[in-house]
């Protein structure tokens, strides 16, 4: 069966004057070797390999990328469907776009996709959240542009036990 990510969607962002053709395609293994120009941002948030991986395996569709004309990657986003009954949602785990390919609209694009997988019959999901930090003003007006509401702050969500966790809030944002 072909699923929505792998399928490969083409997209002319063509009002701006760095207009460029983004293609939308699944995530390879051998991509995560390519990722650390776009990991090394800050505020992007970064995994151990294995996680990664159980991504892939566990939810192939909702893992893809955004390629430029010569197929480097440009961005990715991470997501997957979890919950029970009425709570059968999609969930984002990571959004990023490489620093020399913001406000293009690419983010807007991997986001959309995640909303059109999560609508397929085989995924079917209620609605769609996702965490951002607190102090990430530009995620968090970007997301309240892409329709998300807060439905809550969760105190201290990124002191999760990893080196990097810093004890910093988050904000639970959903979407219909
Ligand atoms: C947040 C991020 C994913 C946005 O990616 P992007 O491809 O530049 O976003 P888009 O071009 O699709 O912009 C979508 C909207 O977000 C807002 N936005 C994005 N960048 C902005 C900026 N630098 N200043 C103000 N608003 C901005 C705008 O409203 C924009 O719409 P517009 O261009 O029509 O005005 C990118 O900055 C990034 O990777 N940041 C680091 C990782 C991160 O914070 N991820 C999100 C938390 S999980």
């Amino acid at each position: 069966m072909t699923t929505p990510a792998s399928r490969t969607s083409q997209t002319l962002i063509a009002d701006r004057p760095e207009s460029k053709m983004t293609s939308i395609t699944p995530l390879k293994a051998t991509d995560l070797l390519s990722l650390n120009s776009i990991n090394l941002d800050v505020l992007t948030e970064n995994y151990h390999l294995g996680f990664y991986l159980q991504y892939l395996s566990d939810w192939p569709a909702m893992f893809f990328k955004s390629t430029n004309p010569a197929d480097r990657c440009t961005g990715y986003m991470m997501g997957k469907s979890e919950g029970r009954g009425l709570e059968w949602h999609s969930h984002i785990t990571a959004v990023t776009v490489d620093c020399d390919y913001r406000r293009l609209g690419i983010a807007k694009d991997l986001v959309d996709h995640l909303v059109t997988c999560s609508e397929e019959s085989t995924q079917d999901c209620y609605f769609m959240d996702l965490y951002v930090r607190a102090t990430n003003r530009l995620a968090i007006d970007m997301y309240k542009k892409f329709g998300f509401s807060v439905f809550r702050r969760v105190v201290a969500y990124y002191s999760m036990g990893e080196p990097s966790d810093d004890g910093e809030d988050a904000f639970g944002k959903y979407h219909q």
